[in-house]
């Protein structure tokens, strides 16, 4: 499986827990696909972490796993692949830099990124776009992926 499995479209998560089966779901398809660029975007509070975190657990993190909040990156050493958590909120453009971003090619390396729009150029085009926006007690969620530059065509959103 790989991302590609995933469908581009809107769904509706009713709660948190929905949030969450969202994230392992995604992580069953990331299963042989080792590197992604994952942009999670919506408002404060739209539950990006929440799924990230799911992500996260469900592809074999333990511990804790904090908020990339303050540290704007957490990353992550798994025996299948290595994993960055950002969270760009604070960034200053120029600091991207400083993050020291060669060590993770996407190609190897499953990026999450909260607020990539803060990042700027710097940060890796997505490869699956999840939008989440509040929708009464519950969140709206937006998915785009971009069929793999395999294809030979210049890559394009669906
Ligand atoms: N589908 C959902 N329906 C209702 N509440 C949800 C849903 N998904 C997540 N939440 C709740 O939303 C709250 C905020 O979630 P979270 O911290 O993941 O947001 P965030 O998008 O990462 O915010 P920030 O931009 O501050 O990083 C949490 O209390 C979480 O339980
Ligand atoms: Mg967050």
């Amino acid at each position: 499986m790989s991302l590609a499995s995933i469908r581009s479209g809107e769904r509706f998560l009713a709660d948190a827990e929905a949030t969450a089966a969202f994230g392992r779901e995604l992580a069953v398809a990331l299963r042989e696909q080792r590197g992604a660029v994952i942009h999670l975007r919506g408002t404060l509070g739209a539950g990006k972490t929440t799924l990230a975190r799911e992500l996260l657990r469900a592809l074999g993190v333990t511990g804790t796993i904090r908020s990339p909040t303050y540290t704007l990156m957490e990353p992550y050493e798994l025996p299948d692949r290595r994993v960055l958590h950002m969270d760009l909120y604070r960034i200053e453009a120029s600091d991207l830099d400083q993050l020291g971003l060669d060590d993770y090619p996407p190609e190897e390396t499953l990026w999450l990124v909260e607020w990539p729009e803060k990042g700027g150029a710097g940060v890796p085009r997505a490869d699956l776009d999840l939008l989440l926006e509040p929708a009464g007690e519950g969140r709206k969620l937006q998915i785009s992926t971009r069929s793999p530059p395999a294809s030979g065509n210049s890559p394009d959103f669906t």
